[in-house]
């Protein structure tokens, strides 16, 4: 079986560091080994935002790099789709592989349906029901065309349903894999870098952990101000906080006075994104994670840290529901009154469910691609 993988941005190469390692560990003792090749979109490109995703995490170097680069979201899917295509016909893979919610996702599936070859989609289901996401855009289109939809969580599995997805007409089949970034953080943690809070001078449980990147809260200059507001009013009057900054956002911020003026008075520390090593070490042994990822929401929780999420909606309604996660907004005193009232619960003493499979999604997905393959030799 010949797999290709399309990745583009930071997260992707997280969750697909889990797949390709199951994948050769299942080739080891197979007779018919998964040929895997991993196409890079170049969506992602700074050393900080890809290479060190690559070298820190042993992800196999990408058979092809797109270097499509930034742009405008037709700018940037249109060259991907162009170039994608020509790698796909070039390869005639049995199976294209897609990761998540971004722009390479919805290149890779509209490629690969287009040229007729199967989609398996890592991730799918997953829905915020805000239409003004650009991911939940990519997501929903994604899914609409993907052959396998591994899921991470049963109430992706849930949306899929009530979508009509599987449908008896289309041969699509959905799988709860449980989540890859479960895997990746239960087997990266052993490797974490654990100098990385000497390095910044911070100490164990006694600062915030931060991260700021969608397009809805740094596109408009008014949202990331108040954002901005929020973490300086926490840092001041409770922990200090560590910011590793998206490029995005720190593009963003140069480009405003107002906002860079902010920046260099501010209480929280920003610094340059990191490696993932160095992330599971600051999410790991912090007080508190205020974010508005989506993969940091997980993490959070992955390492029983407590997560408030600067957004007004979430697609892992689960951890809201279980309480180690509280939805606050993008108004600073919503925000600030939310790291207050996590900031009372011990988390040691809340219940820590199941909710992202044993940490075993990769095998999960390797099995079902294996099982795919079968079925369509018969
Ligand atoms: C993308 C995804 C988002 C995901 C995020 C993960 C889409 C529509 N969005 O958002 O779902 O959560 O990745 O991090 O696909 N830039 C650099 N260097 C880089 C990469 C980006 O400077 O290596 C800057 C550029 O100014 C660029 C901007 O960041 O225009 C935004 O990058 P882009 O990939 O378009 O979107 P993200 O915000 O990264
Ligand atoms: N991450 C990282 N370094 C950073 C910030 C994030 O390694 O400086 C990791 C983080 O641990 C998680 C992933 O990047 O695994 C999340 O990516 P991001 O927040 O960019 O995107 P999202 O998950 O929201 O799509």
């Amino acid at each position: 079986m010949k797999v290709l993988t399309i990745v583009g941005a930071r997260p992707q190469f997280i969750k697909a560091a889990v797949v390709s390692r199951t994948i050769a560990e299942y080739n080891l003792n197979a007779c018919e080994p998964i040929q895997e090749q991993i196409i890079h979109t170049g969506q992602h490109y700074d050393q900080n935002m890809s290479d060190i995703f690559f070298d820190e995490m042993q992800i196999p170097r990408p058979h092809y790099q797109l270097a499509v680069g930034s742009g405008s979201h037709a700018l940037q899917t249109g060259q991907m789709l162009i170039k994608l295509e020509e790698a796909m016909m070039l390869e005639n893979p049995d199976m294209v592989l897609i990761y998540g919610d971004t722009n390479s996702t919805l290149a890779g599936a509209l490629a690969a349906a287009k040229l007729h070859i199967p989609v398996a989609h890592v991730e799918a289901g997953l829905r915020s029901f805000n239409h003004n996401m650009p991911e939940e855009i990519n997501r929903i289109l994604a899914d609409r065309v993907s052959s396998l939809l591994l899921c991470p969580t049963v109430e992706a599995v849930k949306n899929l349903a009530s979508e009509g997805i599987p449908c008896p007409r289309l041969k699509a089949k959905v799988v709860n894999t449980g989540d890859v970034m479960n895997d990746a953080a239960i087997f990266y943690a052993k490797l974490s870098n654990s100098s990385w809070l000497e390095q910044n001078k911070l100490l164990p449980h006694q600062y915030i952990l931060a991260t700021i990147h969608r397009a809805e809260s740094t596109d408009n200059p008014e949202n990331l101000k108040n954002l901005m507001a929020a973490l300086d009013m926490i840092s001041r009057k409770h922990y200090p906080i560590v910011w590793p900054m998206h490029p995005r956002t720190r593009n963003l911020i140069s480009s405003n006075p107002e906002l860079s003026k902010l920046l260099a008075t501010s209480a929280f520390k920003a610094i340059e994104p990191i490696g993932y090593l160095d992330m599971v070490c600051a999410e790991k042994h912090a007080r508190l994670i205020v974010t508005d990822s989506g993969g940091v929401q997980k993490e959070a929780f992955f390492h029983k840290v407590l997560c408030v999420t600067m957004r007004t909606e979430t697609e892992w309604v689960e951890l809201v529901e279980a309480g180690w996660n509280m939805i606050a907004g993008l108004e600073p005193e919503k925000i600030v009154a939310a790291v207050e009232q996590m900031l009372m619960i011990d988390p040691q003493k809340l219940p820590w469910p199941d909710l992202y499979g044993l940490g075993n999604a990769g095998q999960n997905i390797v099995k079902e691609l294996i099982k795919w393959s079968r079925e369509q030799a018969r």
